[in-house]
This record gives C-alpha cells, structure tokens and sequence, in this order.
C-alpha cells in the first residue's frame, strides 16, 4: 500500500449511466434506466417515486446486492464492477448499513444479538465493546436489549435493525421504505432520528420513499419515474411535507412519458 494519499474524493455514491433489465419470459423491464446521481459524504437522500419507479432496484445497485447491466458505480472510492462475488459480499458487509421495510431481525435472537451479527460475521467480535453501549443509548434501546423482536414494538424493531446498520460504521446506510411497517407517529420518529444520525455523525443515509412525509426530513430529494431520475429538489425548498407533496405531484404529472 503506498504511504502517499490520494487527496479524499468527497462523493460517497458516483452513479454514472446505470442500467439493470429484468428478463421475464420474451419480455425486458428495464427497473433503472441511465441513472446518474452522486451523492456527497453527510448528506441525507430520499429517493422518492411512485411504486415500480426502480427505487428499489437502484437502492440494491447502490447496495451491491444486484449488479448493473451498464454503468459503473463507485461507493467509497471502490469501483463495484471490479469486485468479485466474494469480494462483493465482503465490501457489502464492511460500508454498507441496510434497514428494510419489513425490518428483517433475526427472530430467534435478542435485540443486542441482532445489533452485534454483523460484526461477529465479519470476525470483528472485538469492536462490540467500545461500540454496542453507546448505539443503544443512544438509539433508546437499553431497556429493550435482551428482548426478542416479537416481544418489541414495531418502532422498536425498526430502532435495532437501524443500530445493525450502524454497528459497522458502514460509508453508506441505505434504507427502503423504512417507515412503510410503522404507524405515522412511529414513522416520523424513524425519519427523525436518520435526520438526526445525519446531522450528529454524519451519516450518508438514502431513504427509499413514496411518502412526502417522509422525503420531507431529507436534505435533498430525487425523484424517480418509469427507471429514471427525473428531477431533485431541496427539502428546504418547502416549508412542509403538504406543499412537497404538491410540487412533487405537479412534476409527475408534468413529466412527458418515457
Ligand atoms: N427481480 C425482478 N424481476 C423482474 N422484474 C423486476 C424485479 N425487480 C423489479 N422488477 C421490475 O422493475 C421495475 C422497478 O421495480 P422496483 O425497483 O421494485 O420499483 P419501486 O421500488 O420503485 O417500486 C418494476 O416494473 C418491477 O416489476
Ligand atoms: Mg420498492
């Protein structure tokens, strides 16, 4: 390894021409059609369009879950595309954080034993020390720590899958549709403490939504239709989550079809 840095490239997420078909049968979807985004260290996305928009699919393209029919993609200055399957993998577990919908816990584990996989699966045992203490108190989750997720409230469940992500201290926490199994009292108070995480440490977070209400607490909102991005705005631009919703359906509409 050269003992000369490269100067520190600030984009976490440089998307450039990124395409992903689906074969079913004779027929092609193309789910993401020549998606270019980059997305800068800290910053707080939502990723917002209607249901088969390619949200889902540019967030596992983002994620190395799924790999791009064209394009390239650099997360963290690694060019993904020259990654092996293993290596893939193994990139995934150490810079990328995922919290799903369906919250994903491991159901027949503890709170804090699903906080601390991703360190024991990636032979890091020894960093759960210094790190699982402060994630739960911070994320509010002491009391809950040796409950299993069937005896924790949605919120709550959402809270532990959200410090599995951040256990790692991964570059890039991706999350889709995080408040889509939570009522909306629950489901602000998830956008709040990623807004939060953002903002105290920095965290490069990309929210997966349809909601406004919940685009509303990012920083900076790109909108997907038919496989494409098809503008982005600020969040500070509205002063709240009605108006955003009104300007976001005014440029759907206004959208010439694909
Ligand atoms: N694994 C898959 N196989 C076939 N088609 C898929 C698959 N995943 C997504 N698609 C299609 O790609 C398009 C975009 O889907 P998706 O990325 O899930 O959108 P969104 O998350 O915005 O709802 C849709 O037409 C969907 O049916
Ligand atoms: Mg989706």
């Amino acid at each position: 390894m050269s003992t000369v840095s490269p100067p520190a490239a600030t984009a976490v997420v440089s998307a450039e021409h990124l395409t992903k078909r689906f074969h079913q049968g004779d027929s092609v979807v193309e789910a993401i059609k020549d998606v270019s985004l980059k997305i800068e260290d800290g910053e707080f996305v939502a990723l917002m369009g209607a249901s088969g928009s390619g949200k889902s699919t540019f967030l596992h393209v983002m994620a190395g879950l799924t790999r791009p029919d064209e394009g390239t993609l650099t997360i963290a200055d690694t060019d993904l595309s020259r990654l092996s399957d293993s290596r893939l993998t193994h990139f995934r577990r150490r810079k990328i954080g995922l919290v799903f919908q369906a919250f994903n816990l491991i159901p027949t584990l503890t709170a804090e034993e699903n906080i601390t996989l991703p360190l024991l699966t990636d032979g890091r045992s020894e960093q759960i020390e210094d790190r699982l203490e402060p994630l739960l108190d911070r994320l509010g989750l002491m009391a809950r720590r040796h409950h299993r997720p069937d005896a924790l409230s949605g919120g709550e469940q959402q809270r532990v899958a959200i410090a599995r992500s951040l256990i790692t201290q991964p570059a890039l926490i991706l999350a889709d549709e995080p408040t889509g199994s939570l009522d909306s009292v629950n489901g602000q108070n998830i956008c709040r403490l990623l807004r939060e995480l953002s903002e105290e440490q920095r965290r490069t977070i990309v929210v997966v939504t349809h909601e406004p209400s919940v685009a509303v607490w990012a920083s900076r909102i790109v909108v997907m239709k038919d496989g494409r991005i098809l503008t982005e705005f600020r969040a500070s631009d509205f002063q709240d989550a009605q108006s955003l919703a009104i300007h976001y359906q005014n440029v759907i509409k206004s959208a010439i079809p694909a």
